[in-house]
């Protein structure tokens, strides 16, 4: 396994990919390169370097461009932000580090955009750094060389590749050897189907002196999203002649934390049914669907980080008098006022533009 950089270099001294910026003079033409690389293959960004270059050949003409001019270079290229946090960086590297990169992982790190891999790359390639540089390729050629079996996506997976990767940077040569490393997973060692039979590697791969090449690297199942069912509660009658809908406040810690909603609960079959009993338990509140109602007054979807959640609200009514500290009957016209999330704003208003109310 010692002679796996020496390997890899000498096959990319011969084999070696020629792309626009590779021996680019300007740090600048490198930051823009990993910047389209992050999400994007090299041959769609390509044709956009080459533009982008054109455009804005300078860390100076993008600080200067409207982010308007800067989101059209980039049309096409998909995940905007990129954009808009590159245009940023570059503003922040012209008023703070007088047009340069820094030369350093902590403050590569603090411009918007750059994480450890775009640093790592930034640092090694620029700046002939001793750094290693780990995206998806490389996580997947390094898991295939040591055998690496604890999932790449976990903590564990990750904290061990990175050491993997530091431990074995020859020391001077981290801007060719972190390129071969790309190279080398962009055209032989492929998700599937690698071409062990062509890799300057073969000798030394672990994964396949164990036949195992195709089982790595190893990934966590991304659990499908759950999706839950609730069922609110729409509670409007007058007070003092001014229509009222009673509101719940949310736990002040935790998602939507402090904000107002309908009384809900999550349910288990159909929520027509099943709303009057879980809002008992959950509230010890005790309504019935309103006399003559049998639609729901809105059904609203929508999905959060870790799960997604359909809420049927339906017209009820409760013979609630007093209300506890968390409920409270609000002004309709004051609905606006209180935070909601985007479920319980679209209740709202629907209440609010119904003529009946
Ligand atoms: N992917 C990300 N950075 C790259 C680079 N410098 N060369 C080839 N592929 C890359």
């Amino acid at each position: 396994m010692r002679r796996f950089p020496s390997k890899l270099l000498n096959w990319y001294a011969e084999n070696k990919r020629t792309l626009p910026w590779r021996g680019h003079r300007s740090p600048y033409a490198v930051w823009v390169s990993e910047i389209m690389l992050q999400q994007t293959r090299v041959e769609t960004v390509i044709p956009y370097f080459k533009k982008w270059m054109k455009t804005f050949p300078t860390v100076y003409t993008l600080a200067r461009a409207s982010e308007q001019d800067v989101l059209n270079a980039w049309e096409g290229l998909g995940y905007y932000s990129r954009a808009r946090n590159f245009h940023k960086a570059a503003k922040i590297v012209v008023e703070d580090h007088e047009g340069k990169l820094p030369r350093d992982m902590t403050e590569l790190q603090k411009l918007p955009g750059i994480g450890r891999y775009t640093a790592g790359a930034l640092a090694s390639i620029v700046f002939g750094m001793d750094e290693p540089a780990l995206d998806g390729n490389l996580k997947r050629v390094y898991a295939r060389l040591f055998d690496v079996e604890a999932p790449v996506n976990s903590t564990e997976g990750e904290r061990l590749l990175w050491e993997i990767a530091r431990e074995n940077l020859p020391t001077g040569k981290a801007a060719d050897f972190n390129q071969a490393l790309m190279d080398l997973g962009a055209t032989i060692c492929l998700p599937k189907n690698p071409r062990c039979e062509v890799c300057p590697l073969a000798k030394e791969c672990k994964a396949k002196a164990r036949n195992v090449q195709g089982l790595r690297p190893v990934k966590t199942m991304k659990r499908a999203m759950p999706r839950y069912t609730y069922a609110a509660a729409a509670i409007i009658k007058r007070i003092n002649g001014s229509p009222c809908a009673l509101l719940v406040q949310r736990p002040l810690k935790g998602l939507l934390g402090g904000m107002w909603e309908f009384p809900n609960a999550r349910v288990a079959g159909d929520p027509a049914e099943a709303l009057a009993p879980a809002l008992e338990t959950a509230y010890r509140l005790t309504v019935r669907k309103k006399r003559g109602v049998q639609n729901p007054l809105a059904i609203v979807k929508h999905a959060y980080s870790h799960f997604s959640v359909v809420v049927h609200a339906f017209l009820c009514e409760s013979a609630l008098k007093k209300t506890n500290a968390a409920l409270k009957w609000i002004r309709l016209k004051d609905l606006e006022k209180y935070p909601m999330g985007k479920i319980d704003r679209t209740i709202a208003r629907r209440i609010i533009n119904d003529s009946r109310f």
